[in-house]
């Protein structure tokens, strides 16, 4: 989601200082009706009119990042971080599916397709997470069978999740495992492990549904290929 004045300045018809002007008289209108509050947010999704125009139509398009640690997946940050949408040369109005903190690494979808960006998110659709998750402390079976029976806290409640173990390091009192969610709840990670007790060192997002970044240095992306898109559609109809 972007300013609707940076929206227009973007694409090109006049610059977001007469787009404020525009939608301060009334002549901006979106998905039908007149706009004029500065800073109204809007997406790919909203049909945007100035003078019985539209907005010229986008191609949609898909990528994925590997994100490095230090930026935000917001598209506009308060403390002026860089942003994850940042590292991708294109010219489209692109954001972020999903949420990946500040300081978390790896697999991250970014799109200007709002319906798909809806699927991959949304909770009914079930696509499964996979992270790398180097924890302080030691996992106890106890701690496991939790997980994989549904985690609940005093807050929240968390589906069933898939935990692998990797490494146990009892010198240094830490382990390394993959966790597999399905949810996207806030800080989901970070939040079930606290709610046991522990504190995650790093996390690492090792795939989204199918899609990996392997072979990728942090801060390289690429555009996803036209089956993939598909298939993860498929995938989120499937688990609907
Ligand atoms: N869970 C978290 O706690 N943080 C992330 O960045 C992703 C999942």
């Amino acid at each position: 989601m972007e300013r609707l004045q940076k929206v227009i300045a973007k694409s090109g018809i006049c610059s977001r200082r007469k787009a404020e002007e525009l939608i301060l008289q009334g002549k901006v209108i979106v998905n039908g009706e007149p706009c004029t509050t500065l800073g109204t947010k809007v997406s790919g999704n909203d049909v945007i009119e100035i003078n019985g125009k539209t907005l010229a139509y986008e191609e949609k398009e898909y990528y994925v990042l590997n994100k490095p640690r230090g930026c935000v997946c917001t598209s506009d940050d308060d403390k002026d971080r860089k942003t994850a949408v940042s590292y991708i040369d294109t010219e489209s109005r692109i954001y972020c599916v999903g949420r990946l903190d500040y300081d978390t690494t790896g697999v991250l979808l970014l799109t200007n397709d709002g319906e798909f960006c809806n699927m991959m998110t949304h909770p009914k659709y079930h696509l499964p997470k996979t992270y790398r998750v180097n924890l302080q402390g030691i996992l106890t079976d106890e701690d496991i069978k939790k997980i994989r029976k549904g985690l609940k806290t005093k807050y929240e409640s968390y589906q069933p999740a898939r935990v692998k173990m990797i490494e146990v390091d009892p010198t240094r009192d830490r382990c390394q495992f993959e966790l597999t969610i399905r949810e996207g709840k806030n800080h989901q990670v970070k939040n079930m492990m606290k709610a046991l007790g522990y504190e995650v060192r790093r996390l690492n997002r090792n795939s989204f549904a199918d899609i990996n970044v392997d072979g990728m240095k942090p801060g390289e992306y690429r555009k996803l290929k036209p089956f993939e898109v598909k298939q993860l559609k498929l995938m989120a109809q499937k688990g609907e």
